[in-house]
């Protein structure tokens, strides 16, 4: 019986240092992945500078950047209580404020509500 004339080249060691390689790769990008996620509350943390994500995000164009006004009026010192607050940032007002009820969550609004709170 005649010999195979191309010698089959075994590929496991290349396929091993491939490997390797990947799993490197993986756990580098997993840690660095893990120490701080953006918007992820870690125990203990206020939701205020999450808020202020959020109202950078929905709230500055109208309300201006530091809140200090804009379109919307300046909302540093409201003697209005926090379900005053909810309330307003839920419902919006006809013709002035949008409504968030619809495009942010109970919790969001909350945080929005906290930050808006820490303005003085
Ligand atoms: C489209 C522009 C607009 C956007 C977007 C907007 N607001 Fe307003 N907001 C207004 C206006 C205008 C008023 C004043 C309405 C009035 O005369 O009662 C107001 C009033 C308020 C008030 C009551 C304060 C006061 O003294 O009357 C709060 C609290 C408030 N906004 C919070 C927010 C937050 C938080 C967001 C983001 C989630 C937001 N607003 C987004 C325009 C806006």
């Amino acid at each position: 019986m005649k010999r195979h004339p191309f010698p089959v080249l075994t590929p496991a060691p290349l396929l091993l240092v491939l490997l390797m390689l990947s799993l490197v790769l993986a756990a580098t990008v997993l840690s660095s992945c893990t120490p701080s996620q953006p918007g992820v509350r870690r125990k203990g943390e206020p939701d205020a500078p999450i808020g202020r994500t959020l109202f950078l995000k929905n709230c500055a164009h109208c309300h201006g950047a530091d809140a200090h006004g804009d379109e919307g009026p300046d909302l540093h010192n409201l003697d209005w209580t926090d379900e005053q607050i909810t309330a307003r940032i839920r419902n919006g007002k006809k013709g002035q404020m949008t409504a968030f009820a619809d495009k942010l969550s109970p919790e969001q609004i909350g945080q929005l509500k906290d930050y808006v709170r820490t303005l003085k």
